[in-house]
């Protein structure tokens, strides 16, 4: 399984902090966006990426995360000129997709929580998995509306008029045909190549399955001003809380066996003195007594 971060886009409703760095590389409480759909992808066992960004964008998030060789990962790097919508990372990495299935998660997507994800991911055959989870305002997202047995009936992209509450957020799991069924697809008035245009061909085809995600799983939105602020303080309370971090990629690339013990000490090493050290360093010292 492949994966792609699809981390483009203006981020208009930013400005003017995105002037300087886009919207995924804006600080959530202690660590760049990008960090956490990044450890939520590694914590589903995914080592091959293809990170999609703008063209003024992409040389900062190369600085950031490197060939991914130091975390045991692989991550190329493909530009969107512009934002032509969600479907169109399956075209721009088409030859990083090869004949494997792949999975896309959106560079703003920040999730915590629960086992579901890496059970999904187990689970994966063929077709298409998708996630619904329940919010207060559905109509700006894709909008999943489920029959009395639970099976999804149909998937409208911000709906005026919402069929359920449950919205499809930015993690998707798909076969090898998404590269042909996103080929196939023609822009939205919006003129945007689709998710939701892809989700609804799995659909009329049988091969999309919904999971829901429940209630005591976390989707944040970090769009907005408030709502970045809001993502920022809900990791403070958890990481204060548990003593444990969010979306620290070293970390789960050690406990998924993507890099050994040795290396995750000399990865420590090379990281200024602060407290991100000091907590890798507690994982590496907590790892070796338990050896
Ligand atoms: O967050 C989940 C929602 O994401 C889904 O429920 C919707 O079905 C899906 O269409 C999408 O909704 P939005 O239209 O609100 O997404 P937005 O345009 O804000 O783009 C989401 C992220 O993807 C954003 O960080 C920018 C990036 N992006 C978006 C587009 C359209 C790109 O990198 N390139 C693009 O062409």
């Amino acid at each position: 399984m492949k994966g792609i971060i699809l981390a483009g886009g203006a981020g208009s409703r930013l400005y003017p902090l995105t002037l300087v760095a886009s919207k995924q590389l804006q600080p959530v409480y202690d660590k760049p966006m990008v960090y956490y759909p990044l450890t939520t992808l590694i914590e589903s066992g995914i080592r091959e990426f293809c990170l999609i960004s703008t063209p003024h964008d992409l040389p900062r998030f190369k600085q950031l995360l490197g060939d991914g060789s130091a975390w045991g990962l692989t991550i190329e790097y493909r530009e969107q000129p512009k934002p032509a919508g969600i479907a169109q990372a399956f075209l721009i990495a088409e030859s990083f997709i090869g004949s494997d299935a792949v999975t896309l998660i959106l560079g703003d997507n920040i999730f915590y929580g629960g086992d579901t994800f890496q059970r999904a991911f187990a689970d994966f055959k063929s077709g298409a998995t998708i996630f619904g989870y329940h919010v207060n305002d559905p109509e700006r997202y894709g909008v999943v509306e489920f029959d009395a047995a639970g099976k999804a009936v149909s998937i409208e992209e911000k709906p005026k008029s919402p069929k359920s509450n449950y919205a499809v957020p930015g993690l998707y799991i798909f076969d090898n045909e998404v590269v042909a069924i996103s080929k196939a697809l023609k822009p939205s008035a919006r003129g945007e190549l689709e998710i939701t245009a892809v989700n609804v061909e799995y659909l009329r085809r049988g091969t999309l399955r919904v999971h829901r995600l429940n209630r005591g799983f976390a989707w944040l939105d970090a769009g907005t001003s408030s709502s970045l602020h809001d993502a920022s303080a809900y990791v403070q309370t958890i990481e204060k809380r548990a003593g444990i971090k969010i979306g620290c990629p070293e970390e789960s690339a050690f406990r998924q066996g993507f890099v050994s013990l040795a290396q995750l000490d000399e990865l420590v090493g090379k990281i200024p003195n602060c407290e991100y050290r000091d907590y890798l360093a507690a994982v590496v010292a907590e790892a070796k007594r338990l050896k």
